[in-house]
């Protein structure tokens, strides 16, 4: 079975995700870390990010491994870099891109063949599965998941305002609403649930009734 979950940056879709699988005994397949990946791939390799020829050769050249909560660019462990901010912003090269996201969506659907799965992305309801017997789009109004983000920064040491963390978390929603390939977008059959207010057990609880109804 396969379970999709799609939403804006700061949903909380990881946490969720990562959760619902685990209790489901499930595998979990994070799709925003393949495109950070390659991201942070190309800045490693230092390839001009405007050269769309370029940028399709590393993709190519570059292995990709999810295991757990462990990412790996050809064999070496990046978890914790592909989550910087200088990563965040130069996605959207890769993001935007529609023969990387054409490679990136062919290994998705090969990560997930022969396998119960939970997978976290923008498109993944529209684009990669189309087919998932259950699809959530999760979200949460814009000055929730900036709040949510800027309490997490405290939490890492960190003082930023909210000003600054809402301007950030608007480009991104722009960007990942309009890009004209695999676009955040719910899909017409997927089950919007907005987790204003929402407890995160609240949340993967619902989500877990939800997949048992499926
Ligand atoms: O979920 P995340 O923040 O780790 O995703 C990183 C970026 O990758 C995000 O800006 C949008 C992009 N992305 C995408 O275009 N398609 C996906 N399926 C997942 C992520």
């Amino acid at each position: 079975m396969i379970v999709t979950i799609d939403g804006p940056a700061g949903a909380g879709k990881s946490t969720v995700a990562r959760r619902l699988a685990s209790q489901l005994g499930y595998v979990f397949l994070d799709t925003g870390a393949m495109y950070r990946a390659v991201t942070y791939a190309a800045l490693q390799a230092k390839i001009v990010m405007e050269d769309a020829a370029a940028r399709l050769a590393l993709v190519r050249g570059t292995s990709i491994e999810l295991k757990g909560a462990v990412v790996s660019v050809n064999g070496e462990d990046v978890s914790e870099p592909i989550r910087t901010a200088e990563v965040t912003a130069s996605i959207h090269y890769m993001a935007d891109d529609p023969a990387v996201r054409e490679l990136l969506v062919l290994r998705q659907r090969e990560w997930a063949v022969g396998r119960n799965v939970v997978t976290e992305g923008r498109d993944q309801g529209t684009v990669v599965f189309p087919d998932a017997e259950c699809k959530i789009f999760l979200t949460a109004s814009a000055g929730e998941r900036a709040r949510r983000r800027q309490a997490e920064r405290e939490s890492e040491g960190e003082t930023v305002s909210i000003d600054k963390i809402r301007a950030a978390q608007d480009l991104r929603d722009e960007r990942d609403r309009s890009r004209t390939v695999g676009p955040l977008q719910k899909a017409a059959d997927a089950i919007e649930v907005v987790t204003d207010g929402m407890m995160i057990d609240d949340v993967i609880a619902s989500l877990e009734a939800l997949v048992h109804k499926k």
